[in-house]
């Protein structure tokens, strides 16, 4: 049995970028596979009934896996680009250790237990953020799922496919969620919300959040003889969306984030021919989600018939407001004797199957607040809180 800090140390390496230090696990590279084969090992070395799903998801049982009412945790291990080493792993690594201290108390198991290693949670690669939740839930059909593809144009089942996994069965897997009594994630806290004498919170909420891609169409050109009045450079319209955007949020009480922006021709001495700009926006309720993307929408098409430049808007994907399970989270919050109850803007795979069965999650203190980059940090001694944490939940739900 590897402890907390073995499996810490095992996964540290995998898929980490020598020049950043910020992790490169994207769905279905090679990083990802490292991440998925130490998985597989995790759940064999302790005898957990392995297996992997119709999505791609892995699973490990300790129990029978076609049991009822099985009390489900975990998280996943892929990464944004050039990510911290917490957000994912450290609620799967916690989920074995906190596995590890039940048998170790000899809890008596009534439900099966199971820890979930979701895929594609960040959607790095294809767009789409928790594409192995959303499928599972079918809340992202088959078909939607076949036409997403990556930034060099590879489908999604293509990537599957050459991972060694079989695409043709992707989809709603309802009688496995059937089974399911109960899903808790563990995740690092990523905006510096838990304050000095509480290392662990419980989830209330997710705000709705979304992506939307701006495509902006002017005229390439040569940098050095096209005169100001002749040309339509989709970059200053470009521009001037994304300081739109942070003052519309900015009144709204809301964020937009243009985190990705893709050029082309992209070269030095050429006007642009197209800019391509992702938003990314969440506020805490959807009314004023919409309000502030309509905003920034008009802002950039009048500023696009300003520059000569045409724009167009796609909503890429969405994710509406979850409330977490009530009498779930405060069964948790009490357990744990009375933490922090608290929302998140960041978007989990427990949001994702909080529609279809009863959801909760533990937060462990983020000091700093960093997270999505190599600096993202939580302490030992609060990750060991989390998985003590983790483990007196789940004794509670499984063994009543
Ligand atoms: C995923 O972590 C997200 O909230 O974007
Ligand atoms: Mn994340
Ligand atoms: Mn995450
Ligand atoms: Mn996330």
């Amino acid at each position: 049995m590897t402890s907390f800090q073995e499996m810490w140390a095992e996964l540290l390496p995998v898929g980490r970028s020598a020049s950043s230090g910020g992790y490169r696990r994207f769905a279905w590279n090679t990083a990802d596979a490292e991440c998925r084969a130490w998985f597989e090992q995790q759940a064999r070395s302790r005898g957990l009934t392995y297996e992997l799903d119709r999505n791609g998801n892995q699973w490990a049982w300790l129990g029978d896996p076609r049991g009822q009412g099985a009390i489900v945790t975990g998280s996943h291990l892929d990464s944004v680009p050039d990510g911290g080493a917490f957000d994912g792993p450290l609620g799967v690594v916690s989920s074995f250790a906190a596995l590890d201290e039940l048998r170790s108390r000899d809890a008596e198991l009534t439900k099966p237990l199971a820890i979930v290693n979701f895929g594609d949670e960040e959607g790095a690669r294809f767009g789409v953020a928790c594409i192995g939740s959303r499928l599972t839930a079918g809340v992202l059909g088959r078909d939607q799922a076949y036409e997403l593809r990556d930034a060099d144009g590879v489908r999604l089942p293509d990537a599957m496919e050459k991972a060694g996994y079989d695409p043709t069965a992707i989809g709603a897997d309802d009688d496995r969620l059937s089974r399911i009594g109960a899903f808790v994630e563990l995740h690092v806290e990523q905006g510096r919300y838990l304050t000095e004498e509480h290392p662990v919170g419980v989830a209330s909420a997710i705000w709705p959040h979304g992506r939307w891609r701006f495509d902006f169409h002017g005229e390439a050109n040569h940098a050095g003889t096209t005169r100001i009045e002749d040309r339509r450079d989709p970059m200053l319209t470009y521009a001037n969306t994304v300081l739109s955007a942070r003052k519309k949020a900015k009144l709204a009480g809301a964020l937009a984030t243009f985190g990705k922006v893709a050029v082309e021709p992209n070269g030095t001495n050429a006007i642009a021919s197209l800019i391509r700009g992702w938003l990314d926006s969440r506020a805490a309720d959807e009314a004023t989600l919409e309000r502030v993307v309509e905003e920034i929408r008009q802002a950039a098409y009048e500023r696009g018939e300003r520059d000569g430049v045409r724009v167009e808007l796609t909503r890429e994907s969405y994710t509406p407001v979850v409330d977490f399970d009530g009498p779930l989270r405060d069964r948790l919050a009490k357990r744990l004797g009375n933490v922090p109850v608290l929302p998140t803007g960041a978007g989990h795979d427990a949001g994702i199957l909080a529609s279809a069965i009863p959801t909760a999650m533990l937060f462990v203190r983020n000091p700093s607040g960093v997270s999505h980059s190599p600096a993202e940090y939580a302490e030992e001694a609060d990750c060991l809180a989390g998985v003590a944490a983790l483990a007196d939940v789940l004794e509670d739900l499984a063994c009543q």
